[in-house]
């Protein structure tokens, strides 16, 4: 039988106890009044989820149309959530207990940030960041205001994840060498034309902190992760699970030196994140981490399956 690590509990005990101490603590009959900014495919999927604990009291989207689904999506008894295309202006609010933030990856950080600053408790997408420096703005702002943030990074509470990673670091492997992490290959597709704006979408407050560029359908909704202005490719995107596990297991902070190269060019015009790519990651106590893309599903059968033959 294996138990919970020792410092996974010792450290859920330390922050219970802090915020314990620091924290108004809500009746059992009060549910908490949440706020989801970003209502695009999972944002929606985020907000339905937490429904089951909470009141969707306020939605945001720079996209008209993604904010009135979210509206419809979450209106209860014939109480509709209200409706912000400015999320600063939604911060403003004082019956908001918690955010969700399902924005693209390069609004992350300032809208937690401003969360934060505004008292809300905060679950955000991953990547959680998309560079260090980031990370240690958000972590200041998250303490400085004593609200608690948590991450879209759900293998972390995935029975089976935590396991495998327990019994690695508990030495049932004996020694650890190597780990090896696949991440799905990304897109390597152009070059793309600009277009009209879509009415209804805001594309300068979409683009926020980017760098202003002209419009490009596939630089806006779902495809934002395959551009090094918005995201990481998918070692940002899928990354942030497989990678997040691979470390978690290892248990070590920092490698001695990382070797990171692309396997492809993009295409010029097109996604800007290398689509394949391999890093290796060495460790002091010799151990390695490899992560390379595939292409390959890795699921063979006898037969090629057809859509709509099955
Ligand atoms: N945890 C997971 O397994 C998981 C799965 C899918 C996506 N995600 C994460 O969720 C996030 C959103 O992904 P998606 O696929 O739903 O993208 P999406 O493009 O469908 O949705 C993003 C939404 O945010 C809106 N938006 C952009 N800027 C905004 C702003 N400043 N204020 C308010 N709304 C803004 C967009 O208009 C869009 O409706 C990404 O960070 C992604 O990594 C996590």
């Amino acid at each position: 039988m294996t138990g919970l690590p020792l410092w996974f509990i010792e450290r859920q005990q330390a922050r219970a106890e802090e915020e314990r101490a620091t924290r108004r603590v809500l009746s059992p009959n009060d549910r908490p009044r949440l706020a989801l900014i970003g209502c695009g495919g999972m944002g929606r999927a985020d907000g339905q989820i937490a429904t089951e604990f909470g009141d969707i009291v306020a939605v945001c989207d720079v996209d008209d149309d993604h904010r009135v689904a979210a509206v419809e999506q979450f209106t209860l008894d014939g109480r509709a959530p209200a409706a912000y295309a400015d999320f600063r202006k939604l911060l403003e609010r004082d019956d908001v207990d918690g955010i969700i933030n399902v924005t693209p990856d390069h609004w992350h950080t300032l809208i937690n940030i401003g969360a934060a600053r505004a008292g809300k408790d905060i679950y955000s997408e991953k990547p959680l960041t998309l560079t260090v420096d980031e990370g240690r703005h958000v972590i200041r702002a998250v303490r400085e205001n004593n609200v608690i943030l948590q991450t879209g990074t759900q293998q972390r509470s995935n029975h089976r994840f935590r396991l495998a990673c327990e019994l690695v670091r508990n030495g049932r492997l004996g020694q650890l060498q190597r780990a090896n992490v696949w991440l799905p290959a990304g897109l390597r597709e152009g070059p793309f034309s600009t277009a009209r704006v879509p009415a209804g979408l805001n594309w300068d407050f979409w683009q926020g902190p980017a760098p202003a560029m002209e419009y490009v359908p596939e630089r806006c909704h779902t495809k934002f992760r395959y551009w090094y202005e918005y995201s990481g490719g998918t070692m940002t995107d899928w990354g942030a699970h497989h990678n997040d596990i691979a470390y978690w297991a290892v248990g070590l902070i920092a490698p001695r030196d990382v070797i990171a190269r692309p396997l492809s060019e993009p295409v010029p015009g097109g996604y800007t994140a290398f689509a394949d790519y391999e890093v290796h990651y060495r460790y002091d106590n010799g151990v390695e981490l490899n992560i390379q893309t595939t292409r390959d599903d890795n699921i063979y059968g006898e037969k090629d399956y057809e859509a709509g033959t099955a």
